[in-house]
């Protein structure tokens, strides 16, 4: 089937967010860690964050349009702070049920029977199951003119993965610690590994790597 800007444009709202969210394909799925300066914690999960460059370490998050409360939100501008957990199979529902609108005094910590972890000086919590999560400090909010979300980019301030998945070169085996990925708005997946490639180079075709 083929679909028009104008098809797109009729389908109703939450076929097209379907449809749209999974055209872009697997993405991360990835705890939010946030506190307010009251101490409140609070937990989301969001599959829109991306590696923006690893010297200096920062990523990119996008959040949605600023138009009703949004606790993660509030809660970076206040500290400036966030911690991004990833997902595994060992959680992957009780991440999901993150999305559900807590109020804003409820911890999600709590309400999906997660446990918060405090790591260094980043007074957000971390997610204790989480086998792999980073604390990030705010350095740039930026509209998307075009739809009122919203860029963060962070500078990644540490790392915390497992041994089991920290490979001698720096890779993260995700596979090994059963990282789960997302697509569309609620379709969780597990990776299935089809290996390492050498370093491309032009008119050479790369071999697998050694494992
Ligand atoms: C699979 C999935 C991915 C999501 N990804 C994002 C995202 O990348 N950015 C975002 O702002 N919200 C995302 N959400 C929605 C938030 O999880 C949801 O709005 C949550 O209630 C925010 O909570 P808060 O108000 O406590 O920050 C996602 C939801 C689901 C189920």
């Amino acid at each position: 089937m083929q679909f028009s800007k104008k098809d797109i444009d009729a389908m109703p709202s939450r076929y097209r967010a379907h449809f749209v969210n999974s055209l872009s394909g697997y993405k991360s799925a990835n705890l939010v860690g946030t506190t307010d300066t009251q101490g409140r914690h609070n937990l989301a999960i969001v599959s829109s964050v991306v590696h923006l460059g690893a010297h200096p370490p920062l990523i990119a998050m996008i959040m949605r349009p600023d138009v009703v409360e949004r606790h993660t939100l509030a809660n970076i501008r206040e500290t400036g702070w966030f911690t991004l957990n990833q997902v595994n199979h060992r959680f992957w529902q009780a991440a999901h049920q993150t999305s559900a609108k807590y109020d804003r005094c409820e911890s999600e910590f709590n309400a999906v029977g997660l446990e918060p972890e405090f790591i260094g000086e980043c007074p957000a919590p971390f997610v204790k199951e989480s086998l792999a999560k980073y604390a990030v400090k705010l350095v740039r909010e930026q509209v998307i003119e075009e739809n009122g979300t919203i860029l963060l980019v962070g500078a990644i301030e540490h790392g915390v993965v497992c041994d089991e998945a920290l490979c001698s070169d720096g890779h993260i085996d995700l596979n090994a610690i059963e990282t789960v990925a997302v697509t569309g708005l609620d379709g969780y997946h597990l990776g299935s590994r089809l290996g390492r490639l050498s370093y491309a180079q032009p008119n050479t075709w790369p071999t697998k790597l050694d494992e």
